[in-house]
């Protein structure tokens, strides 16, 4: 299988990352810091091992400041259900993932437009905030096309208006360099199953310190047990229940692959591949590419559509006769869609991963040319 499908979520793992969950899993799997036995310690060690290695990522100022949560939307659901109370206004844009999306349409909401590459405007963020907004709510990267947003400068906007900003790294943690003191960031929520290299059932959600977030998610945390009351200290304010520390194991063991390689090496490889593919696809009459705009802002993913051909057709002829693994359809993102015109039958995406070779992509635009001629 040649598998372009890693902006879903990234196949293969280093094996590091599986050689981690299978130690944890046969010799350290109590739960963590719920007894005092060794195996208990060693648990809650391994899972704060995840999340030191999540601060580090993030150079955020303390491994507190790390919520180990789900996946991304879990970390999104708890950022912004834990800073918004009925009533309040928050700008996003119109090209969010639902993850993003369907949280905040309890809110009064206004939607950034994207420009002609595909990035969202500093300035049309700008125009959209009033005094009732309490929160800006923007992905990093979109899913659907690849794009790298300028953060920092909606990141001085929302500073300079007191506002607090949620990012949605779920396509460029473990991908673009993320400095959240540097960038001054306030959230950050991405998948620990992505470009962090970890498995699914892993993410985590950065809060900088002296934000108010609520805890939507209340129970054990293994201490302070003689309260009713949820703790106030992170990270354990926003955590609750047994964690999925099969999964933390490996989510460690794909940082520190992503650490030892280099953050820079694996952004040039990703982006490398994807305006290979771009270049290989590009003038051909009918095929219809919607990324690489804004080359030095591409990264893995890349969505085209063929003339005459429905996405999903697409994605099932390359499965079926080429076995190539890619993501047709909406992709969770109907705004961005709308942006593009390709609602409601969308786009094929392919995305490429760090593990993916100049040969995959070869063979991928072959492929497509094929399945265009016929
Ligand atoms: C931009 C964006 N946000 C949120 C998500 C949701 O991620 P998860 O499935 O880990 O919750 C995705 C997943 O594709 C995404 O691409």
């Amino acid at each position: 299988m040649i598998y372009l499908d890693n902006a879903a979520t990234t196949w293969p793992k280093p094996k590091e990352v599986y050689d981690a969950m299978d130690h944890f899993a046969r010799t350290t799997a109590a739960n963590p810091g719920r007894s005092g036995h060794r195996m208990a310690t060693e648990s809650e060690r391994r899972v704060q091992e995840a999340r030191r290695c999540v601060a580090k990522l993030l150079n955020a100022e303390s491994p507190d400041r790390i919520i180990l949560t789900f996946n991304a939307t879990d970390a999104l659901n708890i950022a912004i259900k834990g800073v918004l109370r009925p009533g309040d206004h928050a700008v996003t844009s119109l090209i969010e993932h639902n993850s993003i999306n369907r949280p905040l349409a309890a809110f009064d909401v206004s939607k950034a437009r994207a420009a002609q590459d595909g990035t969202v405007p500093p300035e049309e963020v700008a125009t959209l905030i009033r005094p009732q907004t309490r929160l800006i709510a923007l992905t990093h990267c979109s899913n659907v096309l690849g794009v790298v947003n300028p953060i920092e400068p909606i990141a001085k906007i929302a500073r300079e208006r007191g506002i607090p900003l949620l990012v949605d790294a779920s396509q460029t943690a473990g991908v673009v360099p993320i400095d959240v003191q540097a960038q001054r960031l306030d959230l950050v929520a991405f998948p620990g199953h992505k470009g962090c290299l970890g498995p699914m059932g892993t993410g985590a959600l950065y809060v900088r310190p002296g934000l108010a977030v609520r805890p939507f998610r209340e129970g054990g945390t293994g201490f302070a047990s003689e309260s009713e009351r949820h703790p106030d200290e992170y990270p354990y304010h926003l955590e609750g229940g047994t964690p999925n520390a099969h999964g933390l194991a490996g989510l460690a063991a794909g940082l520190q692959f992503i650490e030892q390689t280099g953050i820079e090496r694996i952004l040039a490889h990703e982006r490398a591949m994807a305006l290979r593919f771009i270049d290989a696809l590009r003038g051909h009459p009918k095929i219809t590419i919607y990324s690489g705009r804004a080359p030095d802002r591409q990264i893995g993913p890349v969505s085209i559509s063929i003339a005459g051909k429905e996405p999903a057709q697409v994605g099932a002829m390359l499965d079926e006769r080429y076995e190539i693994a890619c993501r047709p359809g909406l992709h969770c993102a109907p705004g961005t869609h709308r942006f593009l015109g390709t609602f409601p039958h969308g786009t094929v995406r392919f995305s490429f991963g760090y593990f993916n070779t100049p040969s995959d992509v070869d063979a991928a635009a072959k492929a497509i040319e094929e399945v265009a001629a016929c």
